[in-house]
């Protein structure tokens, strides 16, 4: 049997920046409200003829990780791509980036799952390579959440909170059963499918709304989040994963190197981080910089973790994701 390791790392957020203060000037909220409650400072958005869109901002990323990881991109055998926020409704982005990397004839698919969609994704990779099916396989989470959020006061709950932006990862064979993905542990609980959700575009009404409806009160086509349920679940669901990611590996908290939890909320990576005991050198978080970017976010943060020298050969890593669905996962790795 085979691992599987990160072979290469790759991001990339649009170039302007929209600071609270920004948002402040388009609706009722504060650079303190939101600093308080999130952490954020500033995130990125999608600028109308930047030429960006999800599965753009993948190729972006994708690039770099395919040039980090020295493999050349026909030796891709499969793609994986995450995102909530799809350049089409169909077919998913995953044969976007295909044929605008040309990479050659191979298997792409699309993972739905929201905010824990690059953890499901990279379990599914791993699964692939250690099964002996596939060599390298290019996984991207990718979200431009600013093209279809609520930006007047109705929807500032939600609307503050994310960002655009893509990270991307090159999971490759590894023959050391010691070295690279360890495990990977995954949930979701259905029951709470409308407490995060967007209902708008679905197949029972979207031709008749989208096209012949001009309703100016239908918020059905922005995201809605049930926000304090949304967090009370994360910080449980958080601990028990991550906690259970190190009992399958016989490892203990302290040992843990650099734990990155997907970037929803500042407040809840500090309760994570509490919990564990961990100090500030052994918690990586941006959402400071770009908010919240769904799939996009642990790949961003692994990725500027590992460019600033923060991850080394040999350290334990624990990604943990926690969002709609609601959905959770964690991923342990030895780099
Ligand atoms: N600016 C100013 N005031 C605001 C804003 C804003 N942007 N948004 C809401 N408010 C107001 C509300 O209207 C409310 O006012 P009221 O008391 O007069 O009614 C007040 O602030 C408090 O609102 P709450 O919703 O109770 O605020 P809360 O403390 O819960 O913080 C937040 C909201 C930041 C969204 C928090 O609940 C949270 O982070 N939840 C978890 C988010 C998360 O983890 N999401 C999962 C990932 S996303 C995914 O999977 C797609």
């Amino acid at each position: 049997m085979y691992n599987s390791r990160i072979s290469g790392l790759g991001m990339y957020v649009p170039e302007n920046i929209v600071s609270n203060d920004d948002l402040s000037k388009i609706m009722d909220t504060s650079n303190e409200w939101i600093v308080e409650r999130t952490g954020i400072k500033e995130r990125r958005h999608i600028k109308k003829g930047d030429g960006n869109s999800t599965a753009k901002m993948g190729v972006k990323a994708a690039k770099i990780a395919i040039e980090r990881s020295g493999i050349n991109k026909d030796e891709i055998d499969l793609i994986i791509f995450a995102t909530l926020s799809p350049d089409y409704y169909f077919p998913g982005g995953g044969v976007l980036v295909q044929e605008q990397l040309q990479i050659k004839t191979c298997p792409a698919m699309d993972i739905r799952n929201q905010c824990s969609g690059f953890i499901y994704s990279i379990a599914t990779a791993d699964q692939f390579i250690k099964s002996g099916m596939y060599k390298n396989i290019l996984v991207i989470g990718s979200e431009n959440h600013s093209g279809g959020l609520d930006f007047s006061t109705r929807g500032r709950a939600v609307s503050v909170i994310f960002g655009d932006g893509a990270g991307a990862a090159i999971i490759s064979r590894e023959e050391d059963p010691e070295k690279g993905i360890l495990s990977s542990h995954l949930y979701s609980e259905g029951k709470f499918a409308e407490e995060l959700t967007l209902i708008g575009p679905n197949t029972n009404r979207w031709v008749n709304k989208i096209i012949k409806s001009n309703d100016p009160d239908d918020v059905s086509y922005y995201p809605y989040m049930n926000g304090q349920l949304v967090f009370k679940n994360a910080v449980v669901r958080f601990t028990e994963v991550i906690m259970e990611g190190l009992n399958k590996n016989g490892l203990s908290p302290e040992q843990i190197d650099m734990l990155i939890p997907h970037q929803a909320n500042l407040r809840i990576s500090q309760f994570v981080q509490k919990k564990f005991g961990l100090s500030d050198d052994k918690v990586y978080n941006n959402i400071q910089k770009y908010g919240n970017t769904t799939a996009g976010s642990i790949p961003i943060a692994l990725t500027e973790a590992w460019q600033d020298g923060k991850i080394k050969s040999g350290d334990l890593i624990v990604l943990a994701a926690f969002g709609s669905g609601f959905t959770w996962g964690s991923t342990i790795i030895r780099w």
